[in-house]
């Protein structure tokens, strides 16, 4: 007769001992929201790809960055869509900027109840849609980017922004946007460096979210889905420039790039869950074939149980809520 000694099932038998014995449970506090705001907008407007995300207005924004902290989230991620665009990408750097302005309006609202955040790109401001500056032939210059780069960090945290999110997978912006804010007297603005970003098909509807102008694709500088290693290196280089947190993205398509950083660097690693692994969930629930919530916070389970301290998602404010009412 052969009697099972070993009945790991005892400790799954009510909702009681799995509460006691769950190894990963996300926190609101480590939840971070991502925000767009639209110069000129009268109403806050939605998005058809990612339902329940809005453009903003600067009046609906403030309005959610309080909702935001009351929903206790850990930040917020501001994204700019500016009225006009040129070659440069100038309206990131104008410290009347969109981006710029709501930094003002947001921290001036919320001050330090929650980590007020940017995104340090230039692609919502250029006219190509590139997340960096062209030459005349039409490829991506890192280092004149670097320069514009080092700019907008400034005018980002002349305006009150707790951490920049440099997310343009230039070589060497780490280091160039850690030495201007240090130059400028900006000693205390953290950098959250977008350090392993693929060039991933899941940013659909942020383009979509952003009015995104690019046409083609940015496989000379995001990285090639194919590769683990290559995440390890820009994480390490990251660190080495002065980055205070990594970030992992896309993240649910790549935990094993969130576990292998985590197992590599000593600062807070983050990931985001971009915008089509949400707006996959959102349009399988609407037809009925998932249950949205949970699916939801199994998502979010699993990407903090691959080594993600800290999550950028757009369903930060209703997953804090239903996390406080769960644990
Ligand atoms: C670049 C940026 C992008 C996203 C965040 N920052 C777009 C891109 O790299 O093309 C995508 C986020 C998402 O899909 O939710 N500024």
């Amino acid at each position: 007769m052969s009697y099972p000694e070993h009945r790991p099932r005892r400790l799954r038998r009510n909702a009681a001992v799995r509460r006691l014995v769950a190894e990963t449970r996300p926190a609101p506090a480590e939840l971070v929201v991502p925000m767009f705001v639209k110069e000129g907008l009268t109403e806050p407007r939605p998005i058809g790809s990612l339902p329940g995300v809005l453009q903003h207005t600067r009046d609906s924004l403030r309005k959610a960055a309080v909702e935001a902290v009351q929903a206790g989230v850990g930040g917020i991620m501001l994204f700019g869509v500016p009225a006009e665009r040129d070659e440069r990408g100038a309206g990131g750097i104008d410290p009347n900027g969109i981006l710029n302005v709501a930094i003002r309006d947001v921290v001036s609202e919320v001050g330090d109840a929650t980590v007020v955040m940017s995104d340090l790109c230039l692609d919502e401001f250029t006219s190509h849609g590139h997340c960096g500056l062209l030459t005349p032939d039409g490829s991506v210059d890192n280092d004149a980017t670097l320069a514009a780069y080092a700019e907008m960090a400034v005018a980002q945290a002349a305006a009150g922004v707790s951490v920049v999110g440099p997310s343009g997978m230039m070589d060497g912006q780490v280091g160039v946007v850690r030495r201007a804010l240090d130059a400028a007297g900006y000693t205390d603005v953290a950098v959250l460096a977008y350090a392993a970003k693929y060039a991933s098909a899941f940013y659909g509807p942020f383009r979509e979210a952003v009015e995104s102008a690019l046409e083609g694709d940015r496989r000379t500088y995001q990285q090639d889905p194919a590769n683990l290693r290559e995440s390890l290196r820009e994480v390490e280089l990251d660190v080495a420039e002065g980055a205070d947190m990594v970030m992992v993205k896309p993240a649910l398509p790549y935990l094993d790039v969130i576990s292998a950083v985590r197992a590599t660097v000593q600062v807070p690693v983050a990931a985001y869950q971009v915008s089509g692994e949400y707006a996959m969930v959102e349009a399988a629930a609407a037809n009925g074939w998932i249950d949205r919530e949970q699916v939801m916070l199994e998502t979010l389970t699993s990407i903090r149980r691959a080594g993600a301290q800290i999550i950028l998602t757009y369903w930060a404010v209703e997953a804090a809520e239903l996390l406080r009412q769960r644990y």
